[in-house]
C-alpha cells in the first residue's frame, strides 16, 4: 500500500474507535523498550502515558531508535510515584488494569478491557511493584505455553493494547471488516 492509502485506512479505523486507552509504565528502564512502547501507543491511539518510577526518558536519543519519531505523538507525563499515576488515571476516568503474571490475575481474553482503560506494565527485572498490583482495579496476564518466564515488556504492552482495541472493533463490525480495497 502507498503511504496515502495507509493514512486513509488509519482514518477509517479512527472513525470506528471510541474507547479511550491510556498506559502507566512503571520503571521500564531500557530506552529501546520505552521507544517500542511509545510507537505502539502512537499506533493504537493511546491518549496519555504516565511514566512512573525510574522509567527511561522519552527524549533520550536511544528511545528514538525504536520510537522513530512517535514520542512526540504521545502525550506523556512523568508521575512522581506509582500512587500518583494511579490516582491521575482514575481522576481522568480510566479503569486501571495491570499486566502481570500474579496471583488474582485473569487471562487477557477475559480481562475487563471494555470502555476507558488504562493498562499498566512493570519493570524489566522485577515486574509490577506491590503498590501497582494492590492499587490496580484488575490484574490480567497473557497466557504462555512455552518454557519461558515472561514476555518482553514492550511486546506484552503491544499484545494487551491490541486486544483492548480488538474488543471494541469486534463488537462494532461495519465497513472496516471488509478486506482492504474491497
Ligand atoms: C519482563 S517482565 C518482568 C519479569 C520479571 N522477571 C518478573 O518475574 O516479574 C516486564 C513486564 O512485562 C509484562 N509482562 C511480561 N510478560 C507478561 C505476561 N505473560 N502477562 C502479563 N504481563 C506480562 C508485565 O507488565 C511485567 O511487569
Amino acid at each position: 500500500m502507498r503511504p496515502t492509502d495507509v493514512k486513509r485506512l488509519n482514518r477509517q479505523w479512527r472513525r470506528s474507535t471510541e474507547g479511550r486507552l491510556a498506559l502507566i509504565v512503571e520503571s521500564v528502564t531500557q530506552p529501546y523498550n520505552l521507544g517500542s512502547i511509545l510507537r505502539t501507543c502512537a499506533t493504537l491511539g493511546v491518549d496519555r502515558l504516565w511514566l512512573a518510577g525510574n522509567s527511561a526518558d522519552p527524549l533520550d536519543p536511544k528511545v528514538g531508535k525504536t520510537a522513530l519519531g512517535t514520542a512526540a505523538k504521545v502525550d506523556h507525563v512523568r508521575a512522581g510515584s506509582t500512587a500518583e499515576a494511579l490516582s491521575a488515571a482514575r481522576a481522568d476516568g480510566y479503569r486501571v488494569v495491570a499486566l502481570e503474571l500474579a496471583t488474582g490475575a485473569v487471562p487477557l481474553h477475559v480481562a475487563p478491557l471494555e470502555g476507558d482503560v488504562c493498562l499498566a506494565v512493570g519493570a524489566e527485572d522485577h515486574g509490577c511493584s506491590p503498590a501497582l498490583l494492590a492499587g490496580a482495579d484488575a490484574l490480567t496476564y497473557i497466557p504462555q505455553i512455552g518454557r519461558v518466564g515472561s514476555l518482553n515488556v514492550a511486546v506484552a504492552t503491544a499484545i494487551a493494547l491490541a486486544e483492548a482495541r480488538r474488543r471494541e472493533w469486534a463488537s462494532s463490525g461495519g465497513e472496516t471488516d471488509a478486506p482492504i480495497g474491497k
